[in-house]
């Protein structure tokens, strides 16, 4: 704890190593994070006895680093806009990703008149493109289309209905999203849209030319009814929740133009040129990631926070919460056994907003939770308030870190700050579609190094199935109206009552 709040040493004293990194314009500072020399030292070592310099190695030339699923993670070939040959098994995909992106470009070029987008996924099928969406809408500079671009994700109507009270029927274009193409409320919230055209006197041939489908499995989407020329695929050695580089990102494209989607695949592309090349010592994602490790190391910590200080960002964390957590919520390693390290629960929203909500525990709670601040150099308007309020949001930004990291000593234990609660600071000089694309590229990168450090398997997601096949006994139940469900082998009595009260 603090001795005073003036003379007593920050956490940074104990460091003298290099604390502020840059790469692709980006700066990276972890000097409250108290790690000093020797420390990081270790954790290089520790990342090198990791085999992570192989295992980024292994990522990029398209080895199957999936191996529980038997494929690549090779995500990076989709912004590889050097198209410099990515192998897999022998094959170059970058022809075939190429073409997609021809494909993307045609596309803008051939929508005229379209009012409404409907956008149907879930998951990685929905979070990239409607954060990509959000945060470039008021970028100075940024020319919109003007469509409105609806993101239907849930199956609760309410979603489904907020859209429809607004959309267009003869003037909307709808994508559906989705890799597999089986998943429920994907499906069913495009029935939903199929019937609702139908419904405003869409003909037949009129919907076929409406429906629009982005997939890793083409038959599914054609039996659904889409027209083969309308499906743009993407392929399995893409995980959903790295998949909006492929046509996932089609809105990106189509509501700021085709070069705006160019630019945040740049970003991307430059942020993985970096951590294929850069030494770990200068290497953003894996310093990042090493901090984690290392609070988690030291003060074993449950949940970390990320808080863009850049009200375009406030989809950033739930992005990030099925990045990091889907990835790596693992407690089984590479190997069979037990980690002794997973993802912490992820949380965040924008600043200075967070910091009139859950900012209190950061400071006084009992639980050390490590912060990512992202903060932006430049405003995000043209307003002609936007420098003078810029000026405050960063400070706000600035004095929360040092606060947290020096703490403050009272009389009153209830004023008491303790201090020594780590964080980084990481700036992006303005926000474009390129910086988007790299501080995306940033934390998938860094889930990547987490899950090598962890001996984890970033690029499946057994977990996420289970309750999804229960879920058909279930719904199964429900239908019947019955109040006398009993338990079975499927339902147990706890779940077998509710649905007794949910039919009652
Ligand atoms: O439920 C998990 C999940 O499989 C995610 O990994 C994925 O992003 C989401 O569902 C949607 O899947 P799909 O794109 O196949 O519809």
């Amino acid at each position: 704890m603090s001795s005073s709040s003036t003379s007593t040493p920050t956490i940074t004293s104990l460091a003298t190593p290099k604390q502020v990194h840059s790469a692709v314009n980006m700066v990276l500072d972890t000097a409250y994070q108290g790690i000093d020399a020797a420390a990081w030292k270790a954790l290089f070592s520790e990342a090198r006895a990791s085999k992570l310099e192989q295992f980024i190695a292994d990522m990029f030339a398209g080895k199957h680093i999936n191996q529980s699923e038997d494929r690549p993670a090779l995500h990076s070939a989709l912004r590889n806009l050097s198209k410099t040959p990515v192998l897999i098994d022998g094959q170059d995909v970058m022809p075939a990703v190429t073409q997609v992106w021809q494909r993307i470009e045609a596309l803008c070029n051939q929508w005229v008149g379209v009012t409404d987008v409907i956008h149907i996924g879930i998951g990685g099928s929905d979070f990239g493109p409607r954060l990509a969406i959000e945060a470039l809408a008021h970028v100075p500079g940024i020319q919109s289309r003007g469509m409105r671009m609806h993101f239907l994700a849930n199956i609760d109507t309410a979603e489904l209905g907020r859209i429809l009270a607004t959309a267009k029927p003869h003037s909307t274009r709808v994508i559906i999203v989705s890799k597999s193409f089986t998943t429920l409320e994907t499906t069913m919230n495009a029935k939903a849209i199929v019937a609702w055209l139908k419904e405003s006197g869409c003909t037949q041939s009129q919907i076929a030319h409406t429906l629009y489908a982005v997939t890793a499995n083409v038959a599914g989407a054609k039996a659904f009814g889409v027209e083969q020329d309308q499906i743009f695929p993407f392929w399995d050695w893409v995980g959903g929740r790295y998949s909006v580089w492929s046509a996932v990102g089609l809105p990106i494209a189509l509501q700021y133009g085709f070069a705006a989607f160019e630019d945040f695949l740049a970003g991307a592309h430059a942020m993985d040129l970096h951590f294929q090349h850069a030494p770990l010592e200068e290497n953003l994602p894996v310093i990042m990631a090493l901090t984690l490790l290392y609070q988690q190391e030291q003060h074993d910590i449950k949940a970390y926070a990320a808080i863009p200080y850049a009200d375009a960002l406030d989809w950033f964390p739930k992005w990030l919460q099925q990045l990091d957590m889907e990835s790596n919520g693992k407690s089984v390693g590479r190997d069979g056994k037990p980690v002794k390290h997973s993802s912490p629960v992820v949380f965040g929203s924008a600043g200075s907003n967070a910091q009139h909500s859950y900012f209190q525990l950061f400071h006084q709670g009992t639980e050390i939770i490590p912060i990512d601040f992202i903060a932006v150099r430049q405003p995000m308007s043209d307003r002609p308030e936007a420098v003078a309020h810029h000026r405050i949001l960063l400070s706000n930004c600035l004095a929360q870190a040092q606060a947290l990291a020096n703490g403050k000593d009272a009389e009153n234990p209830n004023d008491i700050y303790p201090g020594k609660r780590p964080s980084n600071l990481l700036l992006l000089p303005e926000l474009n579609a390129f910086y988007l694309g790299a501080l995306l590229a940033l934390y998938e990168n860094r889930a990547a190094t987490l899950g090598a450090l962890w001996n984890i398997n970033s690029f499946d997601q057994p977990g996420v199935e289970y309750g999804k096949v229960l879920a058909k006994p279930i719904e199964k139940a429900l239908a019947s109206h019955q109040i006398t469900i009993q338990a079975s082998a499927d339902i147990d009595a706890v779940t077998a009552a509710r649905i007794n009260l949910f039919n009652s």
